[in-house]
Formats: C-alpha cells, sequence, structure tokens
C-alpha cells in the first residue's frame, strides 16, 4: 500500500513535536475553558492527539469545511457541517492538519468571530510558508514544510493514507 510514500516527519519527531504545542497551550490557557474547534477530516488524528497532552478541561467541536465547491463565489466557504455548540464568549483554539494558501482559515476565522468568539487562536500540524496567498496568523505550528503534498497522520490523497503513523510524501 505505501510504497510510494516518502517519509517526511516521522512517528517520534511528530510525538515529541505535539508534546511541546500541548504544553505550550496549557500554559497558555490556563486559567480559561478552551473550546477547540478540529477541521475535519484531516486535522482528527492530531487532535486527537494533541487534546490528550493538554493536562486541563478542553470541550471540542468540529466543522467540516473541506472543499471550495466549482459553483461558489470564489472565497466563499462550504460547510459540510457547521459547529453543534454555541461559541459566544470563548476561547476558540481552532485545530488543523494543515495550512496551504490560507484562504481557508482566514474564512474559518472569520465565521468564528461572526459567531461571536471571545478571542480566535489557530493550530496546525503543518504550515507551508511559501504557498500563502491570504495571510493568517498561527499561533502554533508543529512543522513548516516545503511545497510538497503531504499524506498521513490524518491527512489524505483520494481518501487514502490517512491512516499513516508518519507524515509523508507521494514519490
Ligand atoms: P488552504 O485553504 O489552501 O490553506 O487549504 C488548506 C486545506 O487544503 C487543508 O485543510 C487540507 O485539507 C488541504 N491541503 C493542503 N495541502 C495539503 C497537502 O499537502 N496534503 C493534504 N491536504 C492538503
Ligand atoms: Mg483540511
Amino acid at each position: 500500500m505505501n510504497k510510494a510514500i516518502e517519509v517526511l516527519i516521522d512517528e517520534q519527531k511528530i510525538k515529541h513535536r505535539v508534546k511541546e504545542l500541548a504544553e505550550q497551550i496549557k500554559k497558555d490557557y490556563e486559567t480559561k475553558p478552551l473550546v477547540i474547534v478540529g477541521v475535519l477530516i484531516g486535522a482528527t488524528i492530531f487532535l486527537a492527539d494533541l487534546i490528550r497532552n493538554i493536562d486541563m478541561d478542553v470541550a471540542l467541536d468540529f466543522v467540516d469545511i473541506s472543499s471550495y465547491r466549482d459553483n461558489t463565489v470564489s472565497g466563499e466557504l462550504v460547510f459540510d457541517k457547521e459547529l453543534t455548540t454555541n461559541i459566544k464568549d470563548k476561547d476558540i483554539l481552532v485545530v488543523e492538519d494543515i495550512i496551504d494558501t490560507g484562504k481557508t482559515m482566514t474564512h474559518l476565522i472569520e465565521y468564528l468571530n461572526k459567531k461571536g468568539a471571545k478571542t480566535v487562536k489557530v493550530c496546525t500540524l503543518l504550515s507551508k510558508p511559501s504557498r500563502r496567498i491570504s495571510q493568517v496568523k498561527i499561533d502554533y505550528i508543529g512543522f513548516e514544510i516545503e511545497d510538497k503534498f503531504v499524506v498521513g497522520y490524518g491527512m489524505d490523497y483520494a481518501e487514502k493514507y490517512r491512516n499513516l503513523q508518519y507524515v509523508g510524501y507521494i514519490n
């Protein structure tokens, strides 16, 4: 199945970095109730590991905004799943797998602010800074990577490879 996948970030490196991010998040939010908003589907594996290393109460919700459909106005977000909880006056931490052009995250932050969030911060496992079109402030970054299409640890290519323990790229 995985013959053509080259390892970019191995399991140990991911584990170590996820712990560091979780500790930083705990320090930053210690006294505030935190709502974590995961972006389906890609962020689920990262999110599951991350929150189990955050030693404090966190509430969880998810959005699914995986694609801009062809028939939408450019830049419009299409939700396959909206928030379930009321986030008014809450401190929100968005957890994403990868920030590429930044368009998705820019629109998601706008949406969360419109819903009345008190604060919105962003945590992403990966960032491809060279691809950025929409400048977005990222508060917690696992790894910056070059412009490669990556899979594994939640991320897919045509719904495959999400269950790899590592982040790799298709060679
Ligand atoms: P953006 O709006 O261009 O920042 O797109 C971000 C979304 O595109 C991410 O949430 C991923 O779902 C997807 N994406 C971007 N680059 C990759 C990649 O290298 N592998 C898998 N998914 C990616
Ligand atoms: Mg995504």
